[in-house]
């Protein structure tokens, strides 16, 4: 029988994860049955306890849901404790331990297809909420020389920049104060403006000839903030296709005890996602 895993979020038709996971499954052996499960945040906590019920042995949780997956957990691993979210869950007897995997999947994203290590980078991030969080703590430990955190509400800035504490020469900057920054080696959006269609301006100022923009989104939501880089004079742009491929290796991992070779699965889908859409 096939081992049962799900993606949980709204929405979540076209995750691609339940793709990642079945080329992750067949390149090692391993028959598994990786489904999408639609829940909003009302619903999340009784369709993960059916999904148990019907043998369920791990989930990935998606937005809007990873606060509230989090709450469900009986144990969580450090890293997840830290981001305030967990993205997936892992069946331990009759109860979920929760993990965070994408931090460790922006990364090796980082480090592996972007020839970007962190580590003595000054780095910008923008945005404060819960993908901006799992993204701060993985970049302060990878050694970054200066994290300096930028929010349209600057409160949430400080409130990160605070949790984190000292040891990544933390700072915080006012959203409106970004055209005056200096530049920064690695800038990092993590904001959810893309997924709302909002304009996004980077200021030139921020950008030095190698800086590289990251969008942790890909698609169209990371399209605002890498046309707008682009605009500004950025020739290193990366989105978050990568990372999604690595986080989702990291939850196998923790689930089945494999690493799988990430690189296909990646050309794979950057192949697919660079074809003219047929369906969408
Ligand atoms: P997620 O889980 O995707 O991080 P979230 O926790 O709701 O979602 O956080 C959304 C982030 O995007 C926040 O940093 C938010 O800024 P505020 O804290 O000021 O709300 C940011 N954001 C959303 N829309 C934005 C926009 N149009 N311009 C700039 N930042 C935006």
């Amino acid at each position: 029988m096939s081992l049962r895993y799900a993606v949980f979020g709204q929405p979540i038709a076209h995750s691609l994860s339940p793709r990642i996971h079945a080329l992750f499954g067949a390149r090692l052996g391993i028959a598994l049955d990786y489904r999408a499960i639609e829940a909003g945040r009302g619903e999340f906590a009784d369709r993960v306890e059916a999904f148990a019920h019907e043998g369920g042995r791990g989930a990935n949780v998606t937005l809007p849901l990873k606060e509230d997956a989090l709450a469900l957990c009986a144990d969580l691993s450090e890293r997840a404790r830290r981001a305030g979210s967990v993205n997936t869950l892992i069946r331990e007897g009759q109860r979920w331990r929760g993990d965070s995997t994408d931090g460790i999947g922006l990364l090796r994203d980082l480090r592996e297809r972007r020839a970007c290590d962190p580590h003595d980078l000054r780095v910008l991030l923008l945005g404060a909420g819960g993908a901006a969080r799992a993204a701060a703590f993985a970049l302060a430990d990878a050694g970054v020389r200066e994290l300096v955190i930028a929010n349209r509400t600057l409160k949430r800035a400080e409130a990160l920049a605070l949790a984190i504490g000292d040891k990544a020469h933390v700072g915080v900057r006012a959203w409106d104060a970004l055209a005056s920054a200096r530049s920064f080696d690695l800038v990092v959006n993590a904001t959810a403006a893309g997924h709302a269609n909002a304009a996004f301006e980077v200021p030139p100022a921020l950008l030095a000839t190698q800086t590289l923009c990251y969008d942790l989104s890909y698609g169209k939501a990371a399209a605002a903030f890498l046309e707008a880089a682009r605009k500004s004079g950025a020739t290193r742009l990366g989105d978050g296709l990568g990372m999604l491929v690595e986080q989702a290796a990291e939850s196998f991992f923790l689930w089945h005890g494999a690493r799988p070779d990430t690189a296909p699965v990646y050309a794979e889908l950057r192949a697919a996602a660079a074809a003219p859409a047929t369906d969408r």
